[in-house]
């Protein structure tokens, strides 16, 4: 049984097309029986009714299965006025109120239905005989909405999310936090025997990886709809839990069609074109930065 793990969609349903056609194309041997959502569907983008519309469909399906983001909860009006305090970034709260709006417009029994996006608890877990997996929008180790940003090349967040992971989960087998929010792809891992000696892989799309029973991962998909590193095309990942194994894709879309969109929305080209091109965080590393050029190819 193979899963497609997709996260932070971000209103981008030119994107969500593109990974679902590539999932469907993929060789009989590789193509995932599920897909699980790791939350952030609204945000940003200009597509809030396409993407409600897919995710009721996806919701109504036992093979589908998903985790709310702090953008969703943005949208839907679940923050506290304290956690809304903390949200610095006015134009992402514009998208938020234009996307409530949109959703808004929906007949009443289509939004009732949006209530089963909170439904959900924060966590799904998957176990098998040597592994625990355990799916979070955030980290497992931050419970609150202002989780940090658990990049690649910060390796003393990842070192505490795994200490985190050791300290709270048996270790009679290994532990795989799969989770989004960062918009970057991850493999990170350690051994911990005592100490924890943390790993953390330059990953390469397409390649298969396998997940060694005795380690903690933690590994994030990467973004459908925003990317960070870039590199605009769609990211999304195929997991075997069973075999053990992870192959991280990135698809290409319509990102001119995109812009366009968002444009005629009424964003700021600024925004836009930072959103489009996939622009990355002002702290990334200048190796990470060379491993990110190498690796593009939407050049
Ligand atoms: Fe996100």
């Amino acid at each position: 049984m193979k899963i497609a793990v997709l996260s932070d969609i971000h209103s981008n349903f030119g994107a969500l097309q593109s990974v679902l056609e590539h999932m469907e194309n993929l060789p009989d041997t590789d193509k995932p029986e599920e897909v699980w959502f790791l939350g952030d569907l609204w945000g940003r983008g200009p597509d809030a009714l396409e993407i409600c519309e897919w995710f009721e469909k996806s919701a109504s399906d036992s093979s589908f299965r998903w985790v709310i983001g702090n953008h969703d909860l943005g949208v839907l009006h679940s923050l506290t006025p304290a956690q809304l305090e903390l949200v610095k970034d006015e134009e992402v709260k514009k998208t938020w109120e234009r996307d409530r709006n949109k959703l808004g417009t929906l007949p009443e029994e289509t939004r009732s239905k949006q209530t089963i996006l909170l439904d959900q608890p924060p966590v799904q877990i998957f176990e098998t005989e040597t592994i625990k997996y355990i799916f979070t929008h955030h980290v497992a180790a931050d419970s609150d909405f202002t989780a940090a940003y658990h990049f690649p090349w910060k390796e003393v967040l990842l070192t505490r999310a795994i200490q985190f992971l050791v300290e709270t989960e048996k270790k009679d087998r290994g532990l795989v936090n799969i989770y989004g929010h960062t918009h970057i792809a991850n493999l990170a891992s350690a051994t911990c025997n005592g100490d924890i000696h943390l790993n953390v892989e330059r990953i390469i799309p397409e390649q298969k990886y396998p997940l060694d029973p005795g380690k903690v991962w933690l590994i994030n998909p990467g973004s459908v709809g925003s990317p960070r590193d870039r590199d605009s095309r769609a990211g999304y990942m195929v997991l075997d839990p069973h075999d053990r194994t992870v192959i991280f894709y990135r698809v290409p879309y319509d990102r001119k069609e995109f812009f366009r969109r968002m444009l005629e929305g009424g964003m700021t080209p600024d925004l836009a074109g930072k959103i489009v091109n996939a622009d990355w965080p002002h702290d990334v590393p200048p190796d990470w930065q060379e491993h990110f050029r190498r690796t593009r190819m939407d050049k």
